[in-house]
């Protein structure tokens, strides 16, 4: 038996750099663009290829990792912030992380890409009329009426990516199916995965 001493690390980022196959897909859009719907899809299609593959969505993750944290910039960053740090770490361990989080915040995105390296932004965009029309959880006629204060797209900011490596168009343009597909062929092409 070996008795090496355990040497604790502070954390993601402090451990030395070495070859992974993993990486992070982080998807961005207002509430109701289709974030867990095609992420829901490249996670079947993912594994379906042998892949290792983690989601860390919003609307799940701010039940237990953030719970607590409201939509304040500064608790939505602590929200980013946390979330990009669990998917550094699964990054770096050969796991594909996906993210399906608004992250209004450009800075805050950029921020975490940086951290984690292998990163690739897929931006869903919608008009808000359109999510409005559409209000799949009633939220943006209860934002509407001043019932949610700070919510994306009415009364609080969200800032598109200004270069995202993938641009769904989730106003009806393209059905989920294709958005994931055109995901999976940006990572081919990137060569974040290889060609079937
Ligand atoms: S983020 O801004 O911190 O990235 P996140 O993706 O975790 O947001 O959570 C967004 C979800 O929280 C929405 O899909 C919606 O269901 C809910 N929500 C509740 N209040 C708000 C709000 N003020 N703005 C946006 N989404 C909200």
């Amino acid at each position: 038996m070996t008795n090496e001493p355990i040497h604790l690390s502070g954390g993601a980022g402090t451990e030395p750099a070495r070859d992974s196959t993993g990486f992070t897909i982080w998807f961005t859009g207002m509430s109701g663009s289709g974030k867990s719907t095609v992420t829901a899809i490249l996670e079947r299609d993912l594994r379906a290829r042998g892949l290792k593959v983690e989601v860390l969505d919003g609307d799940v993750v701010r039940t237990h990792l953030t719970q607590g944290l409201g939509f304040s910039r500064e608790d939505r960053d602590t929200n980013i912030r946390r979330i990009g740090w669990v998917c550094e770490l699964l990054s770096r361990n050969d796991v594909i992380a996906i993210a399906a989080v608004i992250s209004p915040y450009r800075a805050t995105r950029d921020e975490v890409r940086q951290r984690i390296g292998r990163f690739v932004e897929v931006y869903m965009e919608a008009d808000v009329d359109v999510l409005a029309k559409r209000d799949v959880k009633g939220l943006y006629r209860k934002a509407a009426a001043g019932e949610i204060p700070h919510f994306t797209g009415v009364s609080d900011a969200y800032e598109p990516p200004l270069q995202p490596d993938v641009t769904c168009f989730s106003d009806g343009r393209e059905t989920p199916a294709r958005s994931a597909a055109r995901v999976l062929a940006r990572l081919e092409e990137l060569g974040y995965i290889s060609a079937e």
